[in-house]
């Protein structure tokens, strides 16, 4: 049963941004909750938190390893050429939204020096901490503090921050738009905003691999390595659901940002989005 639905995910030209034809918008029905996709799921919208979470727990202490792993290392290419692309100076200080073991943020306390700071903003306790732990003797380690929160609610003032950024984290939020609005309003008239998040490869040959790779390796090496399949068949249906980049743009504009722009990296796989707050 399982095998017939991953190879009708494979042959069906569709699975790329399903959002957009049939999940777009939150499904109400008048006896039920509302609901909100989870992977290629409609659970109901109170349920997502609770099982990103759970989700979170499971791989936190793989993360780093796995991530490695999956993309044979060229998230870390991706991670510093996002970085450089929001062209941080010394001083900055730069919140890391859903930043879990700290990737971007140690790669951006090189760039904002001592005099600046890094807050890595996260939901999940055991991802900041596995980070942590593993970083604890960088020589960036004092400008990069911990927060635990939720991105829908930033605990911050308005305009506190020179810089926010973004990393593969936004899909997991049950309210993608809610958390570009608070990163625009913790913000200073200026700041940039960077969302970097996995796409659609734009060559159909290298589309039809990814999406071998991703439905069927990705998962083995899950059940093999982490001891769940379910956790990496998430990963690529949530890729599924993200916004293609031009709608990502459209989006960030409604939501006030201006100077958007986007780069794919690696054919797509990957795309850095930056934006201004005005
Ligand atoms: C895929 S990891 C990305 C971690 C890191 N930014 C990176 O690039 O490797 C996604 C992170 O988003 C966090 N997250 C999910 N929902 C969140 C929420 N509502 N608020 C804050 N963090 C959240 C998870 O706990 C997890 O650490």
């Amino acid at each position: 049963m399982r095998q017939k639905r991953v190879k009708m995910i494979i042959r069906n030209k569709n699975i790329w941004n399903k959002q957009e034809t049939e999940q777009g918008r939150p499904k109400t029905h008048p006896d039920r909750e509302e609901t909100v996709p989870f992977g290629f799921q409609q659970i109901p919208k109170t349920e997502k938190v609770i099982r990103t979470t759970r989700h979170f727990n499971r791989v936190a202490s793989k993360y780093d390893f796995m991530n490695t792993l999956l993309s044979f290392g060229i998230h870390y290419l991706w991670k510093r050429t996002a970085i450089e692309m929001m062209h941080l100076k010394p001083g900055d200080r730069v919140l890391d939204v859903c930043g879990g073991t700290g990737d971007l943020a140690v790669l951006a306390a090189k760039s904002v020096d001592i005099s600046g700071k890094i807050i890595i903003y996260d939901i999940n306790r055991k991802m900041m901490q596995v980070g942590r732990t593993q970083r604890h003797r960088t020589a960036q380690r004092n400008r990069i503090e911990y927060i635990q929160g939720d991105a829908e609610s930033i605990s911050f003032a308005d305009e506190a921050f020179d810089a926010a950024m973004v990393g593969f984290g936004i899909r997991n939020l049950t309210h993608m738009e809610l958390g570009f609005q608070e990163m625009h309003r913790i913000l200073k008239p200026g700041g940039k905003m960077m969302c970097l998040e996995f796409s659609k490869p734009t060559a159909s040959v290298f589309r039809w691999l990814y999406d071998v790779y991703s439905f069927h390796v990705m998962p083995l090496l899950g059940q093999i390595l982490v001891g769940s399949r379910q956790a990496y068949t998430l990963l690529p249906e949530s890729i599924r659901m993200f916004p293609l980049p031009e709608a990502l743009s459209e989006l960030l504009r409604d939501i006030g940002f201006h100077q958007v722009v986007y780069r794919r990296l690696t054919n797509g796989i990957a795309v850095v989005h930056v934006a201004e707050k005005p």
